[in-house]
């Protein structure tokens, strides 16, 4: 996909997400819908959220493969990113230093925080991919917009 299709795909999901979600306020309601529109809209190999549980990030809603269910903070790349309170891009999972492997197919990868009105990061936004280079910073600007209308 070029960068004038993934924008225009990720200017008609944010519309339309925020359509749907308006007046929603179950966090697990709006993480499912989330998910199946981005994943089909983009058609990645993976899309989902890990919310923060008792220290720890737990599996929530997704689309794609079965995956790892627990993640420590600090650990894999949805662990750093939950601890750096950032987004991370990740090019290729092999270069990055204690990459997750949920599947052997994922190759590239982009986390996003989540935060609560307070600031405090109450889940993360992964999405795999099963080629190389996959995201970028077009992908990090839309999607760090998107994850405000949960
Ligand atoms: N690769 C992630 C783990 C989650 S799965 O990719 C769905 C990580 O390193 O945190």
């Amino acid at each position: 996909m070029n960068n004038t299709e993934k924008i225009n795909r990720y200017q008609a999901f944010l519309p339309e997400l925020e359509a749907i979600l308006k007046g929603e306020t179950d966090m697990i309601v709006k993480m499912s819908v989330f998910a199946a529109l981005l994943h089909e809209e983009m058609n990645f190999f993976w899309t989902g959220f890990y919310r923060v549980v008792s220290g720890e990030l737990l599996l929530g809603p997704f689309q794609g493969t079965i995956a790892c269910t627990h993640i420590g903070r600090g650990k894999g790349v949805c662990g750093t990113a939950w601890q750096r309170a950032e987004t991370i891009v990740v090019k290729d999972v092999e270069l990055f230093n204690g990459h997750i492997a949920c599947s052997s197919l994922s190759k590239s990868e982009i986390v996003v925080p989540i935060k609560n009105k307070l600031g405090e990061i109450i889940a993360v936004l992964d999405i795999d991919s099963t080629e190389i280079g996959t995201f970028d910073d077009t992908d990090k600007y839309y999607l760090e917009q998107a994850v405000t209308f949960l």
